[in-house]
């Protein structure tokens, strides 16, 4: 198979292209490098099956050859993290509408090519009393348009119509992947991910600092446990056409992460809480609570995360100090 990864060279698209390789498949990767780096791919290069281009997916002429020679196109390309969001909010909203409408257009112009699209647990928006698990046909709430974060929510939405719609009317063959907080080697801290910018501050023995009052929870999954998913769903026919929760579904506080995350590495951080418009942007908001509900993706393919976090958060850690 030759696979087109778009955003390979930033986290997960780069975990994603290395375990094609391992499983003997063709990469292809085009990046533009404005979160994602040239280190994340550099073991990849002496691979011959492996290829990249440093380009952006919105350039038509180069993104309609690399989807001519693919047969499969895994859009891991965005613009990604709440405060790159925030900080570049034009630019993102682009990239995440338009780029995925070029990438859907000439999927189906070029011969039907399968199309696998990275969406997220941001789509299912602000908190509701008593809900905590999120399941895909879930309601949608969200904020006001003046709060930029809804914009990353909406932009992934209109993927997914997009996407649906091309599957529907014109029968390209399209599988929706909802990302829950994804974590692991190579993620980086500077756009707002808390794990990687708790586990790099905790080693420098630098204040650890949560935003807010910490009780909000969250829950990490490991990379290699999501790149599995995604690619057990793009080669089962019977996901052509539908969306799934991918996460890991157990819990942590905030608090308790920048806890553990301090002791895993014997750090003598001290742990400080700042508040949340100070971090982003006044009315900023957050949800309290979200977890993924994996009933779907269970059902469709046996899917279970492996790692624990514990063991997610120490391999964290060696990246970290490498
Ligand atoms: N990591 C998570 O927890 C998470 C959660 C939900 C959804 N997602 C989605 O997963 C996908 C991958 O995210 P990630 O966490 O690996 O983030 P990332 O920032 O590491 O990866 C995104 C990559 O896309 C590249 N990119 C951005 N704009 C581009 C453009 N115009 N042309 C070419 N390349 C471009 C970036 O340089 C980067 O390498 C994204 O679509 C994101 O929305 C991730």
């Amino acid at each position: 198979m030759r696979n087109l990864v778009t955003g390979g060279a930033g986290f997960i698209g780069s975990h994603l292209a290395e375990e094609l390789l391992k499983r003997g498949e063709e990469v292809v990767v085009i990046d533009n490098l404005s979160t994602g780096s040239m280190d994340n791919i550099a073991h990849l290069k002496p691979n011959p099956r492996f290829s990249f281009h440093i380009d952006t997916i919105m350039n038509e002429t180069v993104m309609r050859r690399l989807v001519k020679k693919c047969d499969i196109v895994y859009h891991m390309a965005a613009a990604v993290g709440v405060k790159y969001i925030i900080d570049n909010p034009l630019e993102s909203l682009e990239t995440n509408v338009k780029g995925t409408e070029i990438v859907l257009q000439l999927a189906n112009e070029l011969g039907k090519k399968k199309v696998i699209i990275a969406s997220t647990s941001e789509i299912y928006g602000k908190d509701r009393p008593g809900k905590r698990k999120f399941k895909e046909d879930d309601d949608r709430v969200l904020g006001s348009t003046t709060i930029s974060r809804w914009g990353y929510s909406c932009a992934k939405a209109m993927d997914e119509f997009l996407a649906l719609a091309y599957w529907r009317e014109k029968k390209l063959p399209v599988v929706i992947v909802r990302f829950f907080n994804t974590v692991g080697p190579r993620q980086s801290g500077m756009y707002g991910m808390v794990v990687p910018r708790f586990v790099k501050h905790a080693l420098l023995n630098q204040p650890i600092t949560i935003y807010g009052d910490g009780k909000q929870t969250r829950s990490f999954c490991h990379v290699s446990d999501v790149v599995r998913a995604v690619i057990e769903l793009a080669k089962k026919d019977a996901a052509v056409g539908e969306i799934f929760n991918i996460g890991n579904p157990k819990p942590i506080s905030i608090r308790k992460l920048a806890e553990k995350v301090k002791k895993l590495t014997n750090s003598r951080s001290p742990i400080i809480h700042i508040p949340y418009e100070k971090a982003y942007e006044k009315g900023f908001e957050d949800m309290r609570h979200r977890e993924p509900d994996i009933t779907k993706i269970k059902e469709f393919i046996g899917f279970s995360p492996k790692m624990g976090l514990d063991e997610t958060l120490k391999s964290i850690i060696k990246y970290f100090e490498r």
